[in-house]
């Protein structure tokens, strides 16, 4: 079977999903779920703890099981091997070895995509704790490195599952710049967040809740329909409005 070569036109989406649905264990983890992901532009995928945020984007990396419906990455099935070399993704709990330092995890990484190292550490403000054990770093620090990761070999389609989580603000507005760099530079990007107000820095919004897409639109679209530039009330009263 030939590698799949995914199509970068702005007619296909980088993520279609027609009527998607996961059952995890009793739960309906996601309910007849429908969207497209626009390509070269930052989509956040924002709802509360449980709202189906990482079943979701795991469903779009290939590794959730018993998914229900017709989910397309780049216009191929998720999880076709070929198709791994344009993700990027980063899982909401840790997958770096506490034992290596940051340079030793990047390392191993880079060797199994064979990809270049480059200027990551930089990008990610990780250079001064090139040499550290990572578990030795602050929870920020070791999301970073799982971040580096994730960037590795310059994916077109970066899936990241609550990168900001626990970082403190000025971290976090940094994190948010370089995402808009990557957008900027053509990635697609799928960032998710329980945390409303990041809804800002986004381009697009997907809007979860209870295995539900309560709306799709942008941020400007949310605060016009809302009105109201609170976020979290912003959701709210979409709730309540639906
Ligand atoms: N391994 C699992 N087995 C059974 N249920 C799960 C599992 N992981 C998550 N769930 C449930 O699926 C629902 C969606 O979870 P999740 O996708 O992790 O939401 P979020 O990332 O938005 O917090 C939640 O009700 C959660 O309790
Ligand atoms: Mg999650």
């Amino acid at each position: 079977m030939s590698e799949p070569e995914p199509k970068w036109t702005v007619a296909v989406p980088a993520v279609s999903a027609r009527d998607v649905s996961v059952r995890r264990g009793e739960i309906q983890a996601l309910r007849h779920v429908s969207f497209e992901v626009p390509p070269g532009r930052l989509t956040g995928l924002l709802g509360p703890s449980g709202s189906g945020k990482s079943t979701l984007i795991r469903a779009i990396a290939g590794v959730q099981a018993a998914v229900e419906g017709r989910l397309t990455v780049l216009g191929f099935e998720p999880g076709r091997a070929g198709l791994r070399r344009w993700l990027g993704y980063m899982a909401q709990s840790s997958s770096v070895y506490e034992d290596l330092t940051v340079l030793e995890n990047l390392r191993y990484f880079a060797e199994i995509r064979g990809a270049q190292l480059g200027g990551l550490l930089e990008r990610v403000g990780l250079r001064e704790q090139t040499h550290q054990l990572v578990r030795r770093l602050s929870g920020g620090q070791r999301a970073r490195v799982s971040l580096a990761i994730a960037l590795l070999g310059s994916p077109r389609l970066l899936l990241l599952d609550e990168p900001t989580v626990g970082l403190d603000p000025l971290l976090r507005r940094e994190l948010w710049r370089l995402f808009g760099e990557l957008a900027g530079e053509g990635a697609t990007l799928l960032i998710s967040s329980h945390v409303m107000e990041e809804a800002r820095h986004c381009e697009d919004l997907l809007l979860l809740r209870d295995g539900r897409l309560l709306a799709q639109l942008t941020p400007d679209e949310l605060v016009a329909q809302t009105s109201t530039t609170d976020m979290d009330e912003a959701f709210v009263r979409l709730i309540e409005r639906a």
